[in-house]
């Protein structure tokens, strides 16, 4: 339990012109301060460069601009000669210029005609929701099983949401089994409008309020066979952001760029399908007017998503259904909080999950571990978790600890539970077939219940991980649940973990497929293979024809990471909010769990790359994300993992991990300057927690990104488009970190306007310009934009006891003199706003006061400051006012 007094659930904090009010909980504080404003400047915004045209459709081959081919021969491995391009009746030229270097296909050399066929739209009804219509084609295509019928359906289901499904009337096909929104009645004001084209048939929908072409789907022809739906569309811009899990730049490269979607177990590499699959991206509208939209296609077979400059995009699945969501915005907050309506915001975190977290795989033993923890807290370093990687099980099998070199493991959790502290330990899905001695309940009891994905022979389907044979549980069943839930239960009466790790959970497999191969059908080798890694979709996981209770593995493959979260969360388990942090994710996993972005590796590069992985997840609605500090693989170097530390912070999800036979890489383990900066890193984010678990507040009510891209803030400005070596905490407090060796300065983007320095209120105004910063080894840069006022708090070596600390307000004016900001508070585990019992001997406050308050921008010395009517205390320095308001007993609760 939070050493805190629940009483209300959210708070907000307001400032208004020439004096603060603010109010806390209940609690108004209306601070006056006698002072001169000064007048406010503003510089007008530089416009986005305009985006290239759909154009017309020209009558011959030579007259499609390159910018708008679509690949008629997607194909990999295959060296596409004319002879094969023209019997597919498409056009062959080769292309003027080589293939950029990203680009997986480069410029295609085989490309659709015009009037290559496609369906024609050949009746259209009204219905409740928006129209139906019928889709007919009369050649076939030539991949196997053309469905020549579809049924359209437009749903307008809400004014910023529109979906459309194009499915088969004659026989029903796979469909993601996550729950969505169901719409009742028609939206009455859309900001949308949709237009048809019959012939070709194709869909338009544009912003009503602008004319923006959102969609146009009439650019290349529509596919729709069982093993091969394909849907182009032009972009409105270039800006396009998403479209997970990868390894790249926060802004996508749009110069022919192949995004494979299918979970798989890599280390992030560039143009590599990874450990998640998000079909979702956020786009900036044409003209830099700073609207946005979004599109999400709620598909979960292995696909790719191709990028061209066109600006377009090719959306290339290889089963289920086109069903797909076009959300308004218009602001891209408002685009990921539409996003999240439909797949579920992100759960509330545990207050605990906000700490510091030390894990490496390695450690060796449970005394081992334990020295780590005490050395953590000889150094007053904070520490919120300890965790252990695969090594705490006895020969790698899960619901087991090591009864010799892990035999203090309870002891150890009995130790961290009495300091405040938490236990979280990993777990993969694959339980070892092979029959230790005495047998192996998870196993056992697994076959009896029938929990195992299947060969479609109905024999189990074996694979092998770390404990060596394994079988995998089917998640798409409950009964499945059930037997895990049962597992966790007895392994938690003997060691009272705290929360989960899931990994491997791809599912990954060393061996492909099985260990006794994969039959050779329609499902293992489809007529089309999208650009996974190996080639093959049963590369280093099952079989694609195994059988699961909802559907084969083909289907339901990138859903595995999701429904372990699921079920490693039950409801009659979890009383208190639950922590499981899952390596592979899918839409609507916020609701569940939060993600670390894999095995990174101790460069500098990966550091960069982590900043734009987290806040893509931030758009994906997990924003619980973070990179492995200091990295994963290979070894560390000091000033990296210093560095890394400071960026960490930073992380809404702040994990130290390492890898086996790599030297430790936990703060205690380096000298003591780079000690001491982990350690002030560490304590200014503890410092922050109060800011921090009021944005998660927002991410799970409102569907809101807690690390924030720039650009949500400053759509207008199209220099924030790119960024991604800075972000956001919220709306105000701007990081800049520093991401090179050797370096004692950074260069960071300040978007127009007034900032005030965190630490020392001293202020920047911007033109909306790049600015040189001091970074010594021991800083890291963090700005307030005007008009916040951020809530922090005493900081300690554990939030249990420093959530407990009285608030200090941080409140940076802006040119009028205003601001304002919100604080939620509750008893950080259950939600519950009611009751608090106090089990613990710990120095501890029961409730929360404000006992100071600084006010950055106050631009002369005060004669005279009151809080709530009654003279306070204050101190001026240039610039800044301190207050201290302890004396007047200001509590919050
Ligand atoms: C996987 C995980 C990594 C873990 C290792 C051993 O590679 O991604 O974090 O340390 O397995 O369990």
């Amino acid at each position: 339990m939070l050493p805190r007094r629940p009483s209300c659930s959210a708070t907000t904090a307001l400032i208004s012109l020439g004096s603060l009010l603010l109010l806390v909980c209940g609690l108004w504080l209306l601070v006056t301060i006698f002072w001169l404003q000064a007048p406010s400047n503003s510089v007008p915004h530089r416009a986005p460069p305009p985006r290239g045209s759909p154009g017309t459709e020209p009558q011959a081959c030579g007259v499609v601009p390159e910018a708008w081919r679509f690949d008629c021969y997607p194909e990999r491995g295959v060296v596409v000669t004319r002879e094969l391009c023209e019997a597919r009746n498409c056009c062959f030229i080769p292309a003027s210029s080589s293939p950029p270097a990203l680009g997986r296909n480069g410029v295609p050399w085989c490309f659709y005609p015009p009037g290559f066929p496609s369906y024609s739209l050949v009746s259209v009804n009204a219905t409740d929701l928006g129209q139906t219509g019928t889709l007919v084609k009369t050649v076939k295509t030539y991949y196997p099983k053309d469905i020549l019928t579809l049924q359209l359906g437009l749903l307008y289901e809400t004014d910023n949401r529109l979906r459309v499904r194009i499915t088969d009337p004659s026989e029903s096909r796979f469909e993601v089994p996550i729950a969505v929104p169901k719409a009742t009645e028609k939206a009455s004001s859309p900001a949308y409008s949709v237009e048809l084209s019959n012939e070709p048939f194709g869909i338009i929908v544009k912003r009503t309020s602008t004319g923006a072409v959102l969609l146009n789907t009439t650019v290349a022809p529509l596919f729709y066979c069982d093993q091969f739906l394909q849907l182009s569309s032009s972009l409105s811009s270039q800006y396009i952001y998403g479209l997970g899990e990868h390894r790249s730049s926060f802004l996508h490269d749009i110069h022919w760029n192949t995004l494979t979607m299918w979970a798989r177990d890599v280390a992030p590499t560039e143009l590599t399908n990874l450990y998640g699959v998000h079909p979702f991206y956020l786009a900036m509208d044409e003209g830099g007017t700073g609207t946005a939209h979004g599109f999400f296609l709620l598909n979960s077979n292995a696909m790719d998503v191709v990028l061209q400059p066109g600006p377009a995009i090719t959306w290339r699945t290889i089963g289920g259904i086109l069903d797909f969501y076009v959300f308004l915005g218009p602001d891209p907050t408002s685009v990921i909080g539409q996003y999240l309506e439909v797949v579920g915001y992100p759960a509330m975190p545990v207050y605990w999950a906000l700490g510091y977290h030390l894990c490496r795989w390695g450690y060796g033993s449970s005394n081992a571990t334990w020295d780590v923890v005490k050395n953590m807290r000889n150094y007053g370093i904070p520490q919120d978790v300890q965790w252990n990687d695969i090594d705490y099980m006895d020969r790698s099998l899960d619901f087991t600890f090591d009864p010799t070199a892990f035999s203090t493991l309870p002891d150890m959790v009995k130790d961290l539970h009495s300091h405040g502290q938490r236990y979280v330990m990993m777990l993969d899905p694959g339980i070892s077939s092979v029959q230790p001695e005495g047998g192996y309940w998870p196993y056992d009891e697994g076959l009896r219940r029938g929990v195992f994905i299947n060969h479609t022979d109905g024999s189990t389907l074996i694979g092998k991980v770390w404990p060596g044979l394994t079988a995998f549980p089917d998640f798409s069943d409950d009964v499945t649940h059930e037997w895990w839930y049962d597992n966790l239960k007895r392994f938690h009466d003997k060691v009272p973990f705290d929360g989960l790790w899931i990994d491997m959970n791809e599912p990954s497999s060393f061996v492909d497929g099985s260990t006794v191969g994969c039959p050779d059908t329609e499902l293992e080798n489809p007529p089309y293979t999208p650009g996974i890694l190996g080639g093959l979709l049963r590369a280093k996981t099952l079989c694609a024809s195994a059988v699961q209770k909802t559907s084969s593995h083909y289907n339901m493959h990138s859903l595995y990471g999701l429904l372990e979260a699921k079920a490693s969360c039950p409801e009659a388990y979890v009383r208190k909010r639950a922590f499981v942090i899952s390596r592979s994710t899918f839409p609507s996993q916020g609701q569940y769990s939060g993600h670390w972005l894999g095995d990174n590796r101790s460069h500098w590069k990966d550091m960069y790359t982590s900043i734009a992985g987290m806040l893509t997840f931030n758009l994906l609605g997990v924003p619980l994300v973070g990179a492995d500090i200091c990295g994963f693989s290979e070894q560390t170097e000091e000033e990296l993992c210093v560095r890394w530390t400071q960026l960490g912070a930073f992380y809404p999800f702040t994990r130290n991990h390492n890898s086996i036979d790599q030297k430790p890489q936990d703060p205690p383990a380096f000298s003591p300057a780079a000690r001491s900066a982990m350690k002030q890193s560490l304590l200014l984010r503890s410092s922050l927690f109060p800011l921090l678990y009021t944005l998660f507040h927002r991410a799970h009510t409102h569907g809101h990104t807690v690390a924030r891209p720039l650009l949500f803030e400053f759509p207008k400005d199209v220099r924030t488009y790119g960024i991604d070596r800075q972000f956001l905490w919220g709306k105000s407090l701007m990081v800049t970190p520093v991401l090179d060796p050797g370096v004692d300065y950074v260069v960071g983007y300040f978007p127009q306007g007034l900032w005030y320095d965190y630490y020392t209120g001293d202020s920047i105004r911007s033109k909306g310009e790049e600015l040189r910063l001091k970074a010594p080894l021991e800083h890291i840069n963090l700005h307030l934009r005007e008009g916040a006022v951020i809530p922090t708090q005493r900081p300690n070596t554990t939030l249990f006891v420093s959530s407990g600390q009285p608030l200090h307000l941080v409140s940076s004016l802006s040119e009028d003199g205003s601001a304002g900001g919100e604080l939620f508070w509750d008893d950080g585990e259950t939600g519950s706003t009611n009751t608090i019992t106090f089990t613990s001997s710990l120095p501890i406050a029961s409730y929360i006061t404000v006992e100071t308050a600084s006010f950055y921008g106050v631009k002369m010395e005060p004669t005279r400051v009151m809080v709530n009517s009654h003279d306070a205390a204050f101190t001026y320095r240039a610039n800044q006012v301190r207050l201290g308001v302890r004396s007047q007993r200001l509590s919050v609760f």
